[in-house]
């Protein structure tokens, strides 16, 4: 069984869909994800005959929520994991776009006994069309005849199998990019990181007027330091079918949070995106939202809530 992080990125979700690999989500909280939630959890699952095996989060910056974990959590994390034998899935597209000096260690530096699986991404980075990732996984696995590699190894292999091999276009492209700025990936993306972290300042100084301090509108949302994304809550249910009608009627669009909770949660809360948008249309999209926010009738908590 997977463990992960809830809300999650959707993706996890899938690919633990498409492989049949049952997922067992644990609720996060404004520092993210709690070690000792991550003990109990695989403790739970043991109970039950099952076997917690991995576990999945997203440390810096995670999508959906924008949670970082601080480091003494990152130091207990992994100490959780050699205690319950649990081997990390550390995905990390966003760390790249901390503010100057606040970027944490990865678990994967911090990781002595290679527990940690580290998953990054130039999609963020370089640019997003690339499709193209990379794994530290060096792990040694033992095939059946004896034979001992890395996880790296192993998996580049089944991986070549799977979808013979990644677009050489795009593999060039981001080769020529790592040549060109002598494999420092921190260098080509401060520039980057200013953007997204301006973007960031405009959604939450935007939000601050719209929806002043000390009024009673019901709606309130956490604050990031870097990301892409942060979470608003309303007082209303922010489902697929209202936020259909925020784009048809309003212009905006969101996602509902409930889409990333895998056991419930998050009817009242909404995700938004900003990394995509320069401060004027952050300015005019909040504008939307918050027509759209103070036209929607309250409702009462559902008790799936
Ligand atoms: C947490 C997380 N992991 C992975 C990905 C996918 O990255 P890529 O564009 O490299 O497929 C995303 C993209 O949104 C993400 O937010």
């Amino acid at each position: 069984m997977l463990l992960s992080v809830s809300p999650a990125y959707v993706g996890i979700r899938g690919a633990a869909r498409m492989l049949d690999i049952p997922i067992r989500g644990i609720l996060e909280g404004p520092d993210g994800l709690d070690p000792e939630a991550v003990a109990v959890a695989a403790r739970a699952v043991r109970a039950e005959g099952k076997r917690p095996v991995a576990l999945y989060l997203v440390p810096d910056f995670s999508n959906p929520s924008g949670t970082v974990l601080p480091l003494a959590a990152r130091e207990r994390l992994l100490e959780v994991a050699a205690q319950e034998d649990l081997v990390i899935l550390e995905d990390n597209p966003y760390g790249l776009f901390a503010r100057d000096g606040e970027s944490m260690p990865t678990l994967k530096s911090l990781d002595a006994e290679r527990r940690v699986v580290y998953l990054g991404s130039f999609s963020k980075s370089a640019f997003p069309g690339a499709r193209l990732g990379y794994m530290i996984a060096d792990q040694e696995v033992t095939d059946s005849t004896g034979t001992t590699r890395t996880l790296a190894q192993t998996l580049s292999k089944a991986k070549a199998m799977y979808t013979v091999g990644s677009s050489t276009l795009s593999q060039a492209v981001i080769g020529g990019y790592l040549v060109e700025y002598g494999y420092d990936l921190r260098t080509p993306t401060r520039e980057l990181a200013a953007v997204y972290q301006e973007r960031l300042s405009a959604t939450l100084a935007a939000l601050a007027e719209e929806f002043p301090a000390g009024q009673e509108h019901g709606v309130s949302w956490n604050t990031p330091r870097g990301g892409f994304f942060l979470t608003l809550t309303v007082p209303f249910t922010a489902d697929l079918t209202a936020m259909e009608r925020s784009a048809r009627d309003y212009r905006v669009s969101w996602a509902p949070m409930s889409m990333f909770y895998l056991d419930g949660g998050g009817h009242r809360e909404i995700r938004l995106g900003f990394s995509n948008l320069a401060p004027e249309a952050i300015r005019e999209g909040i504008a939307r939202l918050a027509r759209f926010i103070k036209e929607t009738p309250r409702d009462t908590p559902q008790e799936h809530e």
